[in-house]
């Protein structure tokens, strides 16, 4: 009989990441590339998309308290992550320091969780992608994507009545970029800092010109009445929309997935999680502040005319003069937007890899591609995976399940430095999570009141998809998992 509860120890795990050989990852990333993996992976959809949807129909300006609750969340999270990244730097992140801490079941768990996080936020931002694609499109050449070609099956034209059938561009923006991955890793973070560059660059420019666009009028009243319905406007609607725009933080968790292909991880890890964390934190708030300022937050709306490309929206609606800002800012949108659904990918398939060593998965996640040294068959089949909800799933569905799944895996991690604090006192830590545990609790705590926040709705989603991580682990997991087998 298998034991759900085995742990891996840590003496373990360190000495498979020491394997050398054709087998393993190649350490080519140093700090500052780790650094703009984090800010790479956390600008993108999360500002650019989710910032006017949690206002227009959840929080209004409130957002940017939003913001603030959700960077408190993270903080708290990301001290946490930094003491495993640097004690436990391989591949595989939370799903690592589980098996360690609180064995191979809940292991499986936070694995199958990452799903959601990684392989579900890339569909996300491929969506946004796909959104902004078109906006370009109009602004430059005067025609858009009939929308039933970048629309999912559940989406419908609020003016035409057309429904969507496929999203097409998503589509094609996970292929290209899963064929970037294959080709290397340090090809990708060369690429990703080139695009991080621009994305913060645009980003200052918004705030710094929009700034003078504020209107006060749209700022009157910071957080609009509740309308009776929990969630919708109100202080809940503020604890909605932190759940929504958790999302935008989404991503500073991704480094620690490349510990493994650090080159000095202990001093690594902290910079690039708590670095690229804290940098985007006060650029979201101003940005929320500018956007909300420069816009009614009712234009945001699901019926609301800046409902999509909003940011592409407020500057040609109200920035005169500024047009021409508008067709850049989303040239480098959609430039930001693959930097960030290159590191989900590339996170998740580490992830895959990791588990599939431990013979959770089956072995062509871990098979690495003799030539280019990646995993070149998981990031296929993650093409695919991830390529069913780009295609057929609306955006916003899709957010909130990755915000609803990576608040979850926070939970986790919080939890278990508490653990490994006990059942590893002496283990080196480079990085000590500060006051433990009251960082960790306050961690679980915020990040709990988040996945509250998001709704009934999503606890379902995600109670369904654990139940079917359960099938697959007692199907398939179990019986072939190494640590298991001895
Ligand atoms: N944080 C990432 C984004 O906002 C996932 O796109």
């Amino acid at each position: 009989m298998a034991n759900l509860f085995a742990k891996k120890s840590l003496e373990r795990i360190l000495s498979e990441s020491g394997e050398t050989g054709e087998h393993t990852l190649k350490r080519t990333l140093g700090s500052t590339a780790l650094l703009a993996l984090g800010v790479g992976a956390i600008i993108g959809a999360g500002i650019f998309v989710r910032t006017a949807a949690a206002a227009g129909n959840h929080a209004g300006p409130g957002v940017m308290i939003s913001y603030i609750i959700a960077g408190i969340g993270c903080a708290f999270a990301g001290l946490c992550y930094v003491e495993f990244a640097s004690m436990i730097p391989v591949a595989g992140s939370a799903y690592t320091y589980s098996y360690a801490t609180m064995g191979e079941l809940i292991a499986w768990i936070i694995g199958w969780d990452l799903i959601l996080e990684y392989a579900l936020g890339a569909a996300c931002v491929a969506i946004a992608w796909s959104e902004y694609l078109n906006k370009l499109c109009e602004h430059y050449f005067g025609f858009t994507i009939p929308y039933a070609f970048c629309h999912s099956p559940f989406q419908v034209d609020n003016i035409t009545g057309v429904h969507g059938i496929i999203n097409i561009p998503a589509l094609f923006i996970l292929g290209v970029l899963t064929l970037v991955l294959i080709r290397g890793t340090k090809e990708s973070a060369n690429l990703n800092g080139i695009i991080v560059l621009l994305k913060v660059i645009i980003v200052i420019i918004f705030i710094a010109a929009g700034w003078h666009f504020i209107n006060p009028i749209n700022h009157a009243i910071i957080v609009p009445p509740n309308t009776g319905e929990s969630g919708v406007f109100g202080w809940s609607g503020v604890l909605r929309g932190a759940g929504i725009v958790f999302f935008a933080y989404v991503g500073f968790d991704a480094v620690s997935t490349a510990a493994q292909e650090a080159k000095n991880p202990q001093k690594g890890m902290p910079i690039g999680i708590l670095g690229s964390l804290a940098f985007c934190t006060v650029l979201y708030i101003l940005f929320s502040y500018v956007l909300t300022g420069i816009a009614n937050y009712k234009d945001f709306s699901v019926t609301g005319p800046g409902h999509e490309a909003a940011v592409a929206y407020a500057i040609t609606t109200y920035m005169k003069g500024y047009e021409w800002f508008a067709g850049l800012i989303t040239i480098a949108i959609l430039a930001g937007f693959s930097s960030v659904i290159l590191v989900m990918l590339l996170g998740q398939s580490r992830v895959f890899f990791s588990m599939s060593k431990d013979g959770l998965l089956p072995k062509a996640f871990s098979e690495i591609h003799p030539k280019f040294r990646t995993p070149a068959k998981a990031n296929a089949w993650l093409f695919f995976l991830v390529g069913i909800f780009a295609a057929f799933v609306p955006g916003d569905i899709v957010g909130d399940m990755t915000s609803i799944g990576t608040l979850f895996a926070f939970i986790l991690v919080s939890i278990g430095v508490i653990i490994m604090r006990k059942t590893n006192p002496d283990t080196p830590r480079p990085f000590k999570t500060p006051l433990v545990p009251l960082v960790p609790i306050l961690g679980v705590l915020v990040c709990g009141f988040m996945i509250f926040g998001l709704g009934k709705e999503n606890w379902i989603r995600l109670i369904i998809w654990l139940l079917m991580g359960f099938v697959i682990y007692f199907g398939y997991s179990r019986r072939h998992s190494k640590l298991n087998k001895g």
